[in-house]
């Protein structure tokens, strides 16, 4: 038996030798370490031989067996490596594939939301505005009119950034919103009324993790100032906004709510987009989901953008992407985002963000 195993693997090794393409790989594979191949017929013999043999020679096969596997797979990752256009099988449960088809990537589900949002409001005469996620405390709070011993300032909520990290005298967090955007675009682009701006980017805030929440996630800002821009303006936009984004009728309620920075502040709701109002599980059964804070810019902040209060006038509006995009796409769990599962990340494959618009502007760096 010892010398039928040695004869096996003298066998073996040399045809393995000369092969030299996947179906002759595939073909060895079958013919000696197959289900029903040479080396498991020869193992199914261990069973009649006596003891002490059957420990030395069953020992034997084991290894025999496990080089053998080796030596295919060896094989097999020769060919992959070399032949990148080739078809072959490589992948588990024999799949096959293109080996080039991995190299082929796609947008994040949270990038698409992004540009799908920038290209949405860009066609409604917004400019985009990129900043900075390390942002000074003034742009973040003070000139949102947000009083330095405001709860939400606090180490609880907000992350700091060690003062001795960066030079200069002012505080510096990760903004813990898009809102500094809001007087950061008036300052860079030397803006005057009327302009339109929307915001995207990402925000951090110091929140345990779960389903629903992130210390990392997006935001977009929006912002429009003109002498006469009302609420019902911002309602027209913002449910233009919505019906362009689900690609259905969506209409918007407002709800009284306080932000600092704006005057009067509400909550934004759109009708449920999965059950046309009639109540399910997403909207619990009310007909509508929040989706996003906003207001009337309050006058103080106007003054911070060097607008003149009694002249000008309009509204400021914060949604958050993570959320647009799991409603968008029914995920129940912010944690995806962040998980690099591929498995995951390969559903938005065939995704797209609509058709592309706007000027893009660098609207401020992070202070140094
Ligand atoms: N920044 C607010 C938030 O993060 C949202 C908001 C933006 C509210 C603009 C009003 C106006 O919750």
């Amino acid at each position: 038996m010892e010398q039928q195993l040695e004869d096996l693997q003298k066998q073996a090794n040399k045809e393995l030798a000369e092969v030299s393409d996947a179906s002759a790989l595939e073909a060895w594979r079958v013919l000696y370490i197959g289900r029903k191949g040479k080396l498991p017929e020869l193992l199914r013999g261990v069973k009649d031989l006596g003891d002490e043999e059957k420990r030395v020679i069953g020992k034997a096969a084991n290894i025999l067996k496990r080089t053998l596997e080796e030596a295919y797979s060896v094989k097999q990752e020769s060919f992959i490596a070399s032949a990148p256009n080739k078809l072959m099988k490589a992948l588990p449960a024999g799949r096959q594939v293109q080996a080039n088809e991995a190299s082929v990537g796609h947008l994040h589900p949270i990038t698409l939301t992004i540009e799908r949002v920038q290209n949405i409001f860009a066609a409604m005469g917004f400019i985009i505005a990129d900043g900075p996620e390390v942002e000074e405390a003034r742009y973040n709070f003070d000139a949102l009119n947000i009083p330095s011993d405001h709860p939400a300032r606090g180490e609880g909520d907000t992350f700091m950034i060690d003062p001795k990290s960066v030079s200069g005298e002012q505080d510096v967090v990760l903004r813990t919103q898009t809102s500094p955007m809001q007087i950061r675009s008036v300052e860079t682009m030397r803006l005057t009324p009327p302009f339109y701006v929307i915001a995207p980017g990402r925000v951090y805030l110091r929140e345990k993790v779960d389903a629903t929440h992130e210390s990392t996630f997006y935001q977009f800002e929006g912002l429009g100032i003109g002498e006469d821009i009302t609420i019902a303006d911002f309602k027209g936009v913002i449910a233009a906004f919505f019906s362009t984004f689900f690609q259905k009728d969506v209409t918007v309620r407002l709800r009284p709510s306080y932000f600092p920075f704006v005057e009067p502040g509400f909550e934004v709701d759109m009708s449920c987009v999965f059950c046309a109002q009639k109540g399910c599980r997403v909207c619990k059964y009310t007909g509508w989901i929040e989706v996003m804070g906003a207001g009337m810019v309050h006058p103080n902040v106007l003054k911070n953008m060097n607008i003149d209060p009694t002249k000008y006038q309009g509204f400021a509006f914060g949604g958050a992407i993570d959320r647009l995009t799991m409603i968008r796409h029914g995920i129940n769990d912010i944690r995806m985002f962040w998980s690099g599962d591929i498995r995951f990340l390969r559903q938005f494959s065939n995704c797209h963000s609509g058709p592309r618009a706007g000027i893009h502007v660098d609207a401020g760096s992070s202070p140094a």
